[in-house]
């Protein structure tokens, strides 16, 4: 779109690139300051077409309204596109751009809801960013550790309420008694910690647990009430990673 050849030209504006300091007299214009500073700063870096800047400074008062939408654009595209980008037809072509972008950016949620409904069924919970899956089979603490982070996930770390109940429907629905979390006491005996060392943030212990049974209980698992009980980490217990 944009050759060497026509940056050329605008390289004599570059001279009036100096002048960008007009650009941001347009800048005034609420949204459209942004987006000059921004034009300013690219071709400068690039080559002299910076007068061009210059240019839209002109267009900058009629922008208010539209501005927003079409500078997102000029961001990613840089220099060379803003540099054409002074006429009339150039921004309605962006205004075409734009509403094909936003049609298929709604395509693709309607898609992703669609698929993450998919996903979800039967065995998986999303809560806020997390999302919970059971793998629906029972593991000791390693052999589940290492199955989530080679899914790229890790074990359960509920650190709210909602959370906790999530993780619990999948204990009740795979019937399977109890799944494990990803904290241990390893470290120091009595003293949980997330994998990553840091303390709890939230915790739903059953009564009289943690106890530590017969000195050998430092993993944890969450029943199908909820609460959590510590046990030993050689223990076989429905698998359920955190993605
Ligand atoms: C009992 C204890 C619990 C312990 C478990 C070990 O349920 O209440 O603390 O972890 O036995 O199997
Ligand atoms: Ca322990
Ligand atoms: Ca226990």
């Amino acid at each position: 779109m944009c050759s060497p050849v026509e940056n050329g030209l605008p390289g004599r504006e570059g001279q009036d690139g100096r002048d960008g300091p007009r650009g941001e007299k347009g800048d005034p214009g609420s949204p459209g300051a942004t987006g000059r500073m921004e034009m300013l700063d690219v071709p400068k870096e690039d080559n002299s077409s910076a007068g061009d800047p210059g240019l839209d400074g002109n267009l900058g008062p009629p922008g208010p309204p539209g501005p927003a939408g079409v500078r997102g654009l000029a961001g990613r595209d840089g220099p060379s596109r803003i540099q054409r980008d002074v006429g009339p037809q150039d921004i309605s072509a962006l205004w075409r751009q734009l509403e094909a972008l936003q049609g298929q950016v709604r395509r693709l949620q309607e898609a992703f809801l669609q698929y993450k409904k998919v996903e979800l069924y039967p065995n998986g919970r999303d809560v806020g960013q997390k999302v919970f899956k059971t793998a629906g089979f029972v593991k000791s603490f390693y052999q589940a550790e290492q199955m989530c982070s080679q899914s790229g996930g890790q074990l359960p770390s509920p650190r709210s309420t909602a959370e906790n109940h999530a993780l619990q429907q999948l204990v009740e629905l795979e019937n399977s008694g109890a799944a494990f979390l990803s904290m241990t006491d390893f470290w120091t005996e009595g003293r949980f910690t997330y994998p990553d060392g840091a303390s709890l943030v939230y915790s739903n212990w059953a009564p009289g647990e943690p106890n530590d049974d017969s000195g050998r209980e430092d993993c944890v698992e969450i029943i199908s009430n909820g609460k959590w009980n510590d046990v030993p980490c050689g223990a076989k217990r429905l698998v359920i990673c955190e993605f």
